[in-house]
């Protein structure tokens, strides 16, 4: 991966949407500060010393959904830390989240763009978990447990995906009705079932933390 960085950026996420012309294949946009950080379901992710950064990839069809939380929660764990993934990619650290990704795809004539962006938490945030280390030496490590995860195969991730979740076996409800989390599509959906029915849920169609039951 080859590493830019920028003292201030808005996005990371948005800066390469406008300007992914100019750049290759695994080319990593790094803000040291991220002023108007974007999350899932176009909410604010504040940053301030944070480690903020997006990947772009160029015609990629790896499962970044399930490699990105994966790769964060390895580097992690390297240096002591027991992270979990809450489905679909945030990680959690001691029931609090620590980091977000949000992956974005371009679609042109030629070539999809997949613009994969993290924001992990290197400072205190109020409700949230923060990890006291070196941003870019956690990029480095984020960065080498994202490659080596590119060549495992879709079984073996599912099953480190399953193995790192906090979710699976959880009860949720949705639409009005109660459902156990039974599985994890590759394509990145969760599987709910109960006793009528078995449904294939999209990251997009559900927001798993208001729909969690305790
Ligand atoms: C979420 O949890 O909702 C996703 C948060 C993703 C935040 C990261 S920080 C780097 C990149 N740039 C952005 O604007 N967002 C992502």
């Amino acid at each position: 991966m080859n590493n830019i960085i920028f003292n201030e950026l808005e996005s990371t996420n948005t800066y390469l949407k406008n300007h992914y012309k100019k750049y290759k294949d695994r080319d990593c946009i790094v803000a040291l500060n991220q002023t108007m950080g974007r999350g899932r379901f176009d909410r604010v992710w504040e940053s301030q010393r944070d480690l903020t950064f997006s990947w772009l990839f160029i015609n990629n069809k790896a499962l970044h959904h399930m490699i990105a939380p994966l790769a964060v929660c390895y580097a992690l764990e390297e240096i002591g830390y027991a992270p979990m993934i809450k489905w679909p990619n945030d990680v959690y650290l001691n029931g609090k989240k620590l980091s977000g990704v949000l992956i974005e795809n371009i679609c042109t004539k030629d070539n999809t763009y997949t613009i994969v962006g993290i924001g992990c938490n290197t400072s205190y945030k109020h409700d949230y978990a923060y990890v006291d280390v070196d941003r870019m030496e956690l990029l480095e490590r984020i960065e080498e447990k994202y490659i080596s995860l590119m060549n495992y195969d879709l079984e073996q991730l599912h099953k480190s995906y399953r193995l790192y979740s906090n979710t699976l076996n959880k009860e949720i409800t949705f639409k009005g009705d109660r459902y156990k989390i039974v599985d994890y599509a590759y394509s990145g959906e969760i599987i709910i079932k109960n006793e009528r029915t078995c449904l294939k849920v999209s990251a997009n169609e559900i927001d798993i933390k208001s729909c969690l039951i305790f």
